[in-house]
């Protein structure tokens, strides 16, 4: 707005001012004018009669008119020989090398310019009008100041109107700021508000009490739109939660069938498999429905992260899968210094190394080695599970994350939601999962957790 009201009186007091000055110098050029004729009438009846120079009262009013003006003033005869003037050197010297007073005497005509002043080793601006008598000339009177004076005439003028001009910008700066202060404020906490929705945190909304009435029916609706947003991923959360839980009764009702049938069937080769396959599925589904119930629940994370030993979760988890690495003769190693501390969601630690401890193994060749380690910097701690397996492109490390996501021959009975898992129970405590490529060719499955101070430190 103030760029605006500058631009604009810019485009209009340029030319104004260019204007002002050209009239300011035309006035001052017909006042001096004016003021020589009167003088030139004064002098007539003395420059007629060849006493000019002795005439008192044209003398006194010479002198008091050049020192209240401040300007030079000079009266000649009609050879162009100063008779009074207001600088003595010029009383009796001929002026005719003068061309304002040659003109004047010789054309009978004003004469009003500027022209460089070798006395004043400068410009000067002059007007010298004949004294006539009839139809004689009998002399001239020229009124001359130095242009610089002139200037500071014009320039007082102009300098008026750059008052104005900066008046005007001081009234627009107080207006931008109370403009801004009532719309744009409040545009900026709704645009903030907006950012926080899309970030996701679903509780915030935009303050309706400030700003012009078209802003406050604005951010009222982007409420009411939180609002519904919030109830909808809600309701969807409690139904997950609520589905899954629902259909574990008739899960373990339809796995105890099972085993009954398995019992009926027990000879009938092909049958038994049959009811196998249908018990491997079932045990799918049940996975799939605890990792949706797992998912739900650190969604809601409505328990704060706590303060743990890593290092002892990660020894305590490692011996615990020790006998299943054996099995596959996979080497399980641990290089986790002690006394590392995070903060995280209480049980996640535990949860997220096994998610990624069943993976690995999954994919692990016989004879191969499994490495779990920690490694703690200044503010964060990294916790890698890196396995020797045949690892994945670019692409599928990330889509891994996606929920129900699935290598082609992936082992069978994976729910496909075990990674998401360890990234949301992650991000929930503050931290993030990701795949990375291993240097032997397998995975690194990292994540990252923000430091803890332990409470006995
Ligand atoms: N270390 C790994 N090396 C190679 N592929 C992996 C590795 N970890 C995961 N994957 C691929 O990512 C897919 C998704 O893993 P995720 O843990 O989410 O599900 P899952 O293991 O199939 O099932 P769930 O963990 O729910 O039982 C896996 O099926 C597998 O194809
Ligand atoms: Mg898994």
């Amino acid at each position: 707005m103030v760029g605006v009201v500058a631009l604009v009186l810019a485009v209009h007091d340029i030319p104004l001012a260019n204007h002002l000055e050209s009239v300011e110098r035309d006035r001052l050029a017909t006042k001096y004018e004016r003021d020589a004729f009167i003088l030139g009438g004064r002098s007539e009846e003395a420059l007629e009669e060849g006493v000019a120079a002795t005439d008192t009262g044209l003398n006194a009013m010479v002198l008091r008119y050049a020192s209240e003006e401040e300007v030079d003033v000079v009266v000649t005869d009609s050879d162009g020989v100063g008779v009074v003037a207001s600088d003595a050197s010029k009383i009796g010297q001929d002026l005719t090398n003068r061309v304002e007073i040659s003109s004047a005497l010789a054309d009978g005509e004003p004469q009003t310019g500027e022209r460089y002043s070798g006395t004043l080793r400068g410009d000067l601006f002059f007007v010298a009008v004949p004294v006539l008598s009839g139809d004689r000339r009998v002399g001239a009177v020229r009124i001359s100041a130095p242009e610089s004076i002139v200037d500071d005439r014009v320039n007082a003028q102009v300098r008026g109107l750059l008052f104005v001009a900066l008046l005007s910008l001081a009234i627009a700066s107080v207006v931008a700021w109370l403009f801004a202060a009532s719309v744009v404020r409040p545009l900026r906490r709704l645009h903030s508000a907006t950012d926080r929705l899309a970030a996701g945190d679903l509780s915030t909304r935009a303050p309706t009490d400030a700003g012009p009435p078209e802003i406050r029916d604005v951010a009222e609706s982007f409420n009411s739109m939180a609002d519904r947003t919030e109830q909808l991923v809600e309701r969807q959360r409690a139904f997950a939660g609520t589905a899954s839980h629902q259909l574990r009764t008739p899960l373990t009702a339809l796995r105890l069938r099972l085993e009954q049938l398995a019992i009926e069937v027990d000879g009938d080769t092909e049958m038994e498999d049959t009811v196998e396959s249908a018990l491997a599925e079932t045990d799918r589904l049940r996975r799939m429905i605890e990792g949706l119930l797992a998912l739900t629940r650190a969604e809601d994370a409505a328990v704060g992260p706590v303060v743990v030993d890593l290092s002892a979760i990660v020894h305590e988890r490692a011996e615990h899968w020790r006998p299943l690495a054996d099995e596959s003769d996979v080497r399980l190693d641990v290089a986790a210094p002690t006394g590392v501390f995070v903060s995280v969601l209480p049980g996640a630690a535990e949860q997220m190394i096994d998610n990624l401890v069943d993976n690995a193994l999954d994919v692990s060749p016989t004879g191969s080695r499994l490495t779990l380690s920690v490694s703690a910097g200044t503010t964060t701690t990294e916790l890698h599970v890196i396995d020797d397996g045949p690892g994945l492109s670019d692409a599928d490390r990330e889509a891994a994350f996606e929920r129900f996501w699935r290598a082609e021959g992936a082992t069978p009975g994976g729910s496909g939601l075990g990674l998401a898992i360890v990234r949301q129970l992650a991000n929930a405590s503050g931290g993030q999962a990701e795949l990375r490529a291993a240097p032997g060719g397998g995975i690194d499955a990292t994540i990252t957790l923000p430091n803890g101070r332990p409470r006995s430190a």
